[in-house]
């Protein structure tokens, strides 16, 4: 069984729509595949709940006990590897986990990393997508779930989604709507890379 691991560090609501695709599409029967785990960096965050709810194991590695970001991330990767089968490596999904990861990390994990990042990549990388796209006047905006590279929020593209920007928009209302399709187009892509990979 090839294990998905899900790191967080919010309210877990992507983390939420893969955990109940894989039930309702048997990702298990049809991919070999199953949600292992979701590990946060905040012990607050509210998909922990989430997860428990739905019986997955959850681990918390708060990232202020660490001194360097190298140093937290040999231990995430530490926690990660746990998941890992002879001849069958974690998947390892980003669904709002705030932590900009260092290459060494990215690097072990090549190819099975994947993120979701609320803009129509390559425009608006970094934070505070929403706004600066109502800022720019953007008629339209979105969602991208990409292979995760060393360069932040770059690397190859597996699925987006376009929402349009409404007049009177906030980065709140713009938001509520590209999580909408952000909760469509994450199991998507994690369901078309595990059929490749069967
Ligand atoms: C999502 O919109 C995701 O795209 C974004 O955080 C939100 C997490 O929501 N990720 C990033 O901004 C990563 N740079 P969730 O915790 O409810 O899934």
């Amino acid at each position: 069984m090839k294990n998905i691991v899900i790191l967080i560090s919010g309210s877990g609501t992507n983390m939420a729509a893969i955990v109940k695709a894989a039930q309702r599409e048997r990702w298990a029967d049809h991919y070999g595949a199953r949600v292992a785990a979701v590990i946060s960096n905040k012990a607050e965050a509210k998909g922990l709940q989430l997860a428990n709810a739905e019986g997955i194991v959850t681990e918390v590695i708060d990232h202020k006990a660490y001194t360097s970001r190298e140093a937290f991330d040999a231990a995430l990767a530490q926690l990660v590897d746990r998941y890992d089968r002879p001849g069958q490596p974690a998947l390892v999904l980003l669904a709002g986990f705030m932590r900009i990861l260092t290459p060494g990390f990215v690097q072990r994990y090549a190819g099975r990393l994947v993120n979701i990042h609320p803009s129509l990549l390559p425009a608006f990388s970094g934070l505070h997508t929403h706004q600066r796209a109502i800022d720019a006047g953007c008629k339209v905006a979105g969602t991208t779930v990409h292979l995760v590279t060393a360069e932040l929020d770059h690397g190859p593209i597996l699925a987006q989604a376009v929402v349009p920007v409404l007049p009177g928009d906030t980065a709140d209302t713009l938001s509520a709507r590209v999580l909408t399709q952000e909760h469509l187009i994450y199991p998507q892509a994690v369901a078309q890379w595990l059929r490749k990979k069967v």
